[in-house]
């Protein structure tokens, strides 16, 4: 050890990470976490210090501040909104600690504020998604898309980059965006919001939620409410990560498309952390490659812009 960047100067054997984690929102979550308590165990050569800012900002920055008297190698912040960074992470940069940003991204005045960034294109992921409902719509002669957002928490890039995606393809394809609102990724609110948009209308034949855990709460209040979800029922459920729960619904077409987004990032923060310890520079933004799981075989491929993604059907074995 003992790089330029800052990190683990004093050459212990031991590097010492200090993780802010969003919170314990979702499944996608939960995986997420797992994921960088394996790979930063203490047999492997690391002392993990996690923080569970309970989706609040205001922990975070806590977090950073704790972790920057505790003088750890590095920090890595799974940021859960975009903005409100500057500040902390000049701390940080000051204490010449050296700050991995993982998952959803910062929107800060200096890029200089973090080392390196690992996470997914969420407006990509989006896009994809709309690209493969435009396609199914057309095979399935659907007259009209009728449909409503149950969107992330507010300000986080999961929830921009996802919203962005169905607003304009909303406005390119002509659907009827009915209305948005957030059910902060978790179950309980994607079920609250899915009860209240079903009391104001009638006619939504799509449900777009920006995760797994608020596609289940939203099929728990679509089956409440008398109706039902899949390929030949009253409303089509599309949503985002793919967690072993959601390519179950995906199988029974409970949700008919369920977009990758990758929770694994514990190896690929290590190799960052490598690189810096052996004075090498790693990449400032890494984009995780994510696949397209559907229930049936409608739609074989989309493409956005100029690039073609396949869509595998989820079977027995894709789960
Ligand atoms: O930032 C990734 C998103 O955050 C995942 O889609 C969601 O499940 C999580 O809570």
């Amino acid at each position: 050890a003992g790089t330029d960047n800052g990190g683990n100067e004093g050459g212990s054997d031991v590097i010492t990470i200090g993780f802010s984690q969003v919170g314990a929102e979702s499944d996608w979550r939960t995986a997420n976490s797992e994921s960088m308590k394996s790979t930063f165990s203490k047999d492997n050569g690391y002392d993990l210090i996690f923080d569970d800012a309970q989706q609040k900002q205001e922990n975070q920055i806590t977090a950073i501040r704790n972790f920057i008297q505790q003088e750890v190698d590095y920090i890595v912040l799974a940021p859960v909104t975009e903005t409100g960074w500057d500040t902390v992470l000049q701390e940080a940069k000051d204490a010449d600690i050296p700050v991995i940003i993982v998952d959803r991204m910062v929107d800060v005045s200096d890029d200089d504020l973090f080392t390196a960034w690992v996470g997914s294109d969420f407006e990509l992921e989006g896009k994809k998604a709309c690209a493969w409902l435009n396609a199914y719509a057309e095979a399935k002669g659907m007259k009209e898309v009728n449909i409503v957002d149950i969107q992330g928490t507010i300000g986080a890039s999961a929830q921009i980059g996802r919203t962005k995606g169905l607003e304009d393809a909303a406005k390119e394809y002509g659907w009827n965006l009915l209305a948005s609102q957030s059910g902060e990724f978790t179950q309980a609110k994607g079920q609250e919001v899915m009860e209240s948009m079903l009391k104001q209308y009638d006619n939504i034949n799509v449900v777009y939620c920006e995760n797994d855990n608020e596609a289940f709460g939203a099929i728990d209040a679509i089956e409440a409410a008398g109706k039902t979800v899949g390929p030949d029922g009253d409303i089509l459920v599309m949503s985002f990560d793919s967690t072993n729960a959601g390519l179950t619904d995906t199988l029974s077409g409970k949700i008919i498309l369920d977009t990758e987004c990758n929770p694994l990032h514990g190896p690929r923060v290590e190799e960052i952390i490598k690189k810096l310890e052996a004075g090498e520079t790693p990449d400032k933004l890494a984009y995780v490659d994510e696949e397209i799981f559907a229930h049936g075989a409608d739609v074989a491929s989309v493409t956005v812009d100029g690039k073609d993604y396949a869509v595998t059907e989820v079977t027995e074995d894709v789960i």
